[in-house]
């Protein structure tokens, strides 16, 4: 195994130009194969609450449901760095709930730092959570808890304004104390733009070809949900036709007395098994 990637190798991929690479995970099963395949920091996004819940959106997501999901990754995680996402309404109530719940997500979770939604307005926050000695990585652009205010999954920071907002919101994460920021769904000379303008890793998701690094959901870029594809997706492979083959081919199996066949089954000792067959010939005779 290469060494712990940690919120340190962040900083040191940025100044190497060396591209981190993220995905999203929510099973022990699924973050040790991608751990171990080598990917640099795994998410245990609240997107849990789209692929694994089937719900249309993050919004229901609880800090429990969070914590379940975490504990199963992080038993499958040695090598890249673990990040909980802070799910809606678990850190903008108060800042003293925030810090708890992050908290919450290294203490129960096996996290080695959190994530959460929102630029300027939540720069005091981070600051909180980070003086509680817990990274932070930002998020900002199409934040998907704010899909009711934005009115839906929409491409954000095209218009002049919103563009600068988004800058200034990713500066005043940096200052907060953040060591990347998620930039999602925005043009990609907009992330050029905030990338060149802060010293922590800009990670894309929808945000083009100059982020410091990238980050898509697992189920998406295995083909395993359907329900809607976005554009910046690139499937690597259709596990969803694997499966439904191999479900089909065991069903058939099943049907046609091909499985389970000798190999897949148990032996009994021989003489148990004469000592039993003598006892039901005994309770037979005498009925
Ligand atoms: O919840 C999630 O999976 C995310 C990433 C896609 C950035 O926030």
């Amino acid at each position: 195994m290469d060494s712990k990637f940690t919120v340190k190798s962040f900083q040191t991929a940025k100044q190497q130009k060396q591209k981190i690479a993220m995905l999203t995970a929510y099973d022990y099963s699924m973050a040790r194969i991608i751990d171990e395949s080598g990917v640099d920091a795994i998410l245990v996004g609240d997107s849990l609450g789209m692929v694994v819940q089937g719900n249309e959106s993050t919004l229901p997501v609880t800090m429990d449901e969070m914590i379940y999901h975490c504990c199963c990754v992080s038993r499958g995680v040695k090598r890249a760095l673990l990040v909980g996402d802070m799910p809606f309404l678990s850190y903008q109530v108060t800042t003293e709930e925030a810090v708890r719940n992050a908290g919450r997500f290294v203490q129960e979770g096996g996290a080695d730092a959190v994530k959460l939604e929102g630029g300027k307005a939540m720069a005091d926050v981070v600051r909180a959570i980070v003086r509680a000695q817990i990274p932070v990585m930002g998020h900002i652009g199409l934040t998907p808890q704010s899909v009711n205010i934005f009115g839906g999954f929409k491409v954000q920071g095209k218009e002049e304004d919103r563009a600068r907002a988004l800058i200034e919101d990713a500066r005043a994460l940096e200052e907060a104390g953040v060591f990347a920021i998620v930039l999602e769904a925005v043009p990609e000379e907009l992330a050029k733009l905030i990338t060149e303008s802060v010293h922590v890793p800009t990670i894309g998701i929808g945000a083009g070809r100059w982020c410091d690094g990238q980050i898509l959901v697992v189920n998406d870029i295995l083909g395993m949900y359907s329900d809607f594809t976005p554009k910046f997706v690139r499937r690597y492979a259709n596990l969803k036709d694997t499966i439904v083959q191999a479900v089909a081919q065991y069903g058939g199996d099943v049907r046609a007395h091909r499985f389970p066949a000798r190999e897949n089954t148990f032996a009994m000792d021989a003489t148990v098994l004469e000592s039993l067959r003598a006892d039901g010939e005994e309770k037979r005779t005498a009925i």
